[in-house]
């Protein structure tokens, strides 16, 4: 737990990468095969530490589990147990995606409050407000969510916030409601779609997602399937700001471009030359990065998740770019780490300024969140000498062989063990 990387700045990031399945989309779909009794398969599963922490819940709720490399094979019992409350639960935040589905199935579910990443205040009121719309009466309890219903039935549920996450748990709970839910001011993720994919090919009755409305139909019960997981727009989009950062050349396989098309424009602005193709992209950069503003917002805006990246490319562009987070308020603890980088950059509220200049440099410096760990590296690969990154167990949550992959795009990183 305790490794870190040796990073040495100078080279420019050159050949093809290809992106495994979307750590933000497993998680989820592993808790979605709690709905049928029976064995689901997913494949393209990352093979990332989260997906044997999700095994981990999953088993504890009496399922099966087998990881076989990039396949995930989920054998559901008839009879679930409905208390999440061991210590797997609290290690990270998506294990909160079994509430819904337990809620469904057995009528009431104990889930300890999760943990995860330091971003800041990750409430679950819209969570519980939405379980509540569909019937259900909702409490926290001893550092658990406790969601408890006799019988779901459909409601019209309109979101403050198109959350991720609360989407999920509403969507997963009302595919075996009685009647008709429709959710509006719903997320559009990606992640989303892929979910609501899986969920119909399980035989829910779903329509509207990648929109803000999304209706549903609520079914008896549904079928046990198989699903492959849609790629990782996060981690593709890392490798593109690496890639336009050490003024690279870079293909990346394994994404549709179109889920990330903001983060593109962006590239493309900062002066990068961006070819798509359908299901890739190559990203080429030959001088220095020109400044561009940012702001982070739920899909199709620029993801919070790509934010350290946005903040890495402007701390080495020509002239002052501001940032601006709408998400996660306790995003910028990972300016300070860049601080240390040399960064010229100022936190003004949720707005950071920021002014590049011409190469950051070499010091050590500590992850605090799975993409901040990620933006500490590639900002490393911009720094004069070695770079120590600390904590790299949170990138290791989220980016399969992550070491192996910069080191075949030229990256000068190694990996070293305490
Ligand atoms: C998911 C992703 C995370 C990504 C985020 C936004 C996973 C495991 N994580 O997180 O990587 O950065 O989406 O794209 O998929 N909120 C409330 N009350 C709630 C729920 C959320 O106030 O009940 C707030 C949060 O504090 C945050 C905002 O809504 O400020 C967005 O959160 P949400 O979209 O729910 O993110 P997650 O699902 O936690």
């Amino acid at each position: 737990m305790k490794d870190r990387f040796l990073v040495t700045g100078g080279a420019r990031l050159h050949g093809s990468v290809r992106v495994d399945g979307a750590k933000n989309s497993v998680l989820k779909l592993m808790a979605a095969a709690l709905l049928a009794e029976g064995t689901t398969t997913l494949s393209n599963c990352p093979e990332i530490l989260d997906v044997p922490l999700m095994r981990d819940v999953l088993v504890g709720l009496g399922c099966e589990v087998e990881i076989d490399g990039s396949t995930v094979r989920i054998t559901t019992p008839a009879e679930l147990k409905s208390n999440a409350d061991f210590p797997a639960v609290t290690q990270f935040r998506a294990s909160v995606c079994v509430l819904g589905p337990l809620t469904a199935r057995c009528g009431r579910a104990v889930v300890s409050l999760p943990g995860g990443d330091a971003i800041g205040s990750r409430p679950l009121d819209m969570h519980q407000s939405g379980l509540e719309k569909l019937g259900a009466s909702t409490r926290i309890l001893h550092g658990a969510v406790v969601a408890e219903a006799a019988n779901l039935r459909g409601a019209e549920i309109t979101l403050d916030f198109p959350s991720v996450g609360a989407t999920e748990n509403i969507l997963t709970a009302a595919v075996l409601a009685d009647g008709r839910t429709v959710l509006d001011n719903a997320a559009r993720e990606p992640e989303i779609v892929d979910l609501c994919l899986m969920l119909r090919s399980m035989g829910a009755r779903i329509e509207g997602e990648g929109s803000p409305t999304i209706t549903i139909d609520g079914v008896d019960r549904l079928n046990p399937t198989t699903h492959e997981v849609i790629g990782d727009r996060i981690v593709a989009g890392t490798w593109a700001y690496a890639a336009a950062m050490t003024r690279g050349d870079v293909t990346v396989g394994g994404i549709a471009p179109r889920y990330l098309h903001l983060p593109l424009e962006k590239l493309k602005l900062a002066g990068a030359t961006v070819d798509t193709f359908e299901k890739g992209f190559r990203v080429r950069m030959d001088h220095r990065p020109e400044a561009t503003d940012y702001q982070t917002l739920p899909y199709p805006g620029f993801p919070t998740d790509l934010q350290p990246m946005a903040i890495g490319i402007s701390a080495v562009a020509e002239g002052m770019s501001v940032i601006t987070e709408n998400v996660f308020e306790s995003r910028f603890r990972f300016v300070d780490e860049m601080l240390r980088l040399g960064a010229d950059a100022t936190v003004d509220g949720h707005h950071v300024v920021i002014r590049g200049i011409e190469q950051l440099s070499s010091t050590s410096v500590w992850s605090s969140d799975i993409r901040a760990g990620a933006g500490l590296v590639i900002a490393a690969l911009c720094a004069e000498g070695t770079t120590e990154v600390h904590d790299v167990f949170h990138i290791d949550r989220g980016y399969p062989r992550f070491v192996e992959n910069l080191q075949k795009l030229g990256a000068e990183i190694e990996r070293v063990s305490s």
